[in-house]
């Protein structure tokens, strides 16, 4: 297969977790956040929000969160069977979370919680049971719009990282935020890269596509 620069862009994109200390401009944000809007989403609902975390009182507040739900898995893990397996594996989600409160920049990502979609109308219809569809929908929507914009600051040499460990460790996203009606649904980094991750190896194209004939 030959490569074109779309498929260098992408597989040269790497999850971001060291940064500089420079900070990318609202305007550089703002091309990365275009790029998010322009993601398809069901009936052009564009339900998707990004929320910039730069409130050092709300970063403290998640810091202080996310610490104590970790104390908390320890204390939990200490006399169980297999607890040294397990608090190794909390230890290393909490390094994957910690990085976050160094960034640059800090998101939440999630979608408003207003939209009602087919499955939604049809529930509160009593027509359906429940609405099952729906959350699969709006995760999918979210998701679409990270890849816009992880894409986008590729483009503009700025390093990304989703991050969803987080919310194992903190209670009450949202509260802490300060946020109603928008449903959080991962944390993303960014910010200039100062690291160089080395490549990781992704499976086969055929390993993950097949035809029902
Ligand atoms: C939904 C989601 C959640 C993730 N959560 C975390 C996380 O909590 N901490 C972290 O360091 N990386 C997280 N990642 C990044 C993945 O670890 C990373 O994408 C994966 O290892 C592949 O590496 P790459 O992005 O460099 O290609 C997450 C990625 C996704 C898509």
């Amino acid at each position: 297969m030959t490569m074109d620069s779309f498929d260098q862009l992408v597989q040269g994109r790497r999850s971001i977790r060291k940064y500089t200390k420079e900070i990318p401009s609202e305007d550089t944000i703002l091309r990365m956040i275009s790029c998010a809007a322009m993601a398809p989403s069901p009936s052009n609902s564009q339900v998707v929000r990004f929320i910039r975390i730069q409130s050092e009182t709300v970063r403290n507040n998640l810091q202080l969160s996310l610490e104590s739900g970790y104390q908390r898995f320890l204390k939990c893990a200490e006399g169980i069977q297999n607890g040294k397996r397990l608090r190794n594996r909390i230890n290393v989600y909490k390094r994957y979370s910690d990085f976050i409160f160094a960034a640059p920049l800090l998101f939440a990502v999630g979608f408003d919680t207003g939209h009602s979609g087919f499955s939604k109308i049809l529930h509160e219809a009593g027509v359906l049971e429940k609405d099952f569809r729906g959350p699969i929908d709006l995760d999918i929507t979210v998701g679409l719009a990270l890849k816009g914009f992880i894409l986008k600051a590729e483009t503009l040499g700025i390093g990304t990282c989703i991050v969803s460990a987080p919310f194992v460790f903190i209670e009450h996203m949202e509260a802490i935020l300060g946020l109603t009606g928008i449903s959080v649904r991962c944390l993303m980094t960014a910010g200039y890269p100062d690291e160089t991750p080395t490549h990781m190896e992704r499976k086969d194209p055929r390993d993950i596509y097949q035809v029902i004939s």
